[in-house]
């Protein structure tokens, strides 16, 4: 195969789970600009709509969905529906997460500030939330003995960071994990499952903090590249994760992290 048709996603089905925004809908912008029909899903419904709705404008197939990724049996039901509507379910992205703000290096997000009720919230989205949605993609994937699982992990899973506070590390580093598990259960039905571990990318997580100059020089200067990632730079892994370029790739977490993990 050459190399256009290896990244070549025309005629596949791909859904992105917190697509109204920042790498989501790049991931989902890539994937349509290489030729799929995009789900985009996302909690905030108007938010979804508008976002679907632009890269319809730009000539693309997408359609929205609302969707709660902690509520298990509406996750189920999505996938499902995509199988109904659409007969297939070539990749999925358990993209959605929140910020569990900011960590001990910044002078707040101590252990003495932990609070049970948003150490909850936070787990519940960014670990449970993105292990339904992998167990939904593998209820639709399985019985067709293909399909593509990327789960948007981080850098803070793989090491402890002082940037982002302590619930955020931990389910990071928890989905790493289950990105690996995952992997081998569902590699004998030929669904190869894989994550992409964003560095500090400007995105409106965690209220939009990630727009200041100020936050964005703190991350900058902790980088070998000095500068936080743009949304677009995530296009390419997702767009390898989803196509025949990664076939004996399972497993595995990509770093797009301008460097963050080489010191
Ligand atoms: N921006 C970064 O620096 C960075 C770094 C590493 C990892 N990440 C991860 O990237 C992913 C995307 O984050 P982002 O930076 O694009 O932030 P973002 O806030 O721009 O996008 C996240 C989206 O997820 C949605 N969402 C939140 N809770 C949801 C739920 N329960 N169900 C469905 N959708 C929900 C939000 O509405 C939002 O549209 C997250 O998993 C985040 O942890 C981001």
């Amino acid at each position: 195969m050459k190399v256009q048709q290896l990244f070549d996603l025309t005629g596949q089905v791909a859904w992105v789970t917190g697509a109204a925004s920042g790498l989501g809908f790049a991931m989902a912008e890539g994937l349509a600009e290489a030729g799929a029909h995009v789900v985009l899903a996302d909690l905030n419904a108007d938010g979804i709509q508008a976002a679907a709705d632009t890269l319809r404008d730009a000539g693309h197939s997408a359609e929205a969905m609302a969707l709660d990724v902690s509520d298990l049996q509406a996750v189920e039901a999505a996938s499902a529906r995509i199988l109904a509507t659409h007969g297939r379910l070539d990749a999925a992205f358990a993209n959605a997460g929140v910020s569990a703000g900011p960590g001990p290096l910044t002078g707040k997000g101590h252990i003495d500030d932990l609070d049970a009720a948003d150490w909850e919230r936070v787990l519940r989205i960014n670990l449970t939330g993105a292990t339904f949605t992998v167990k939904a993609a593998a209820r639709v994937m399985r019985p067709r003995g293909q399909g593509r699982i990327v789960v948007t992990a981080s850098t803070a899973g793989f090491r402890g960071d002082g940037m982002v506070g302590y619930a955020y590390v931990a389910a990071k580093s928890a989905v790493v994990n289950i990105v690996r598990q995952a992997s081998i259960d569902l590699a004998p039905d030929n669904v190869l499952v894989n994550g992409i571990a964003p560095g500090p990318f400007r995105t409106a997580i965690g209220g939009g903090r990630m727009h200041q100059k100020e936050t964005q020089d703190l991350f900058a200067s902790r980088l070998p590249l000095k500068r936080v990632g743009h949304p677009h730079e995530i296009k390419g892994a997702a767009v390898l994760l989803a196509s025949e370029a990664s076939s004996f790739m399972t497993g595995s977490v990509i770093h797009v992290d301008g460097g963050a993990l080489a010191w």
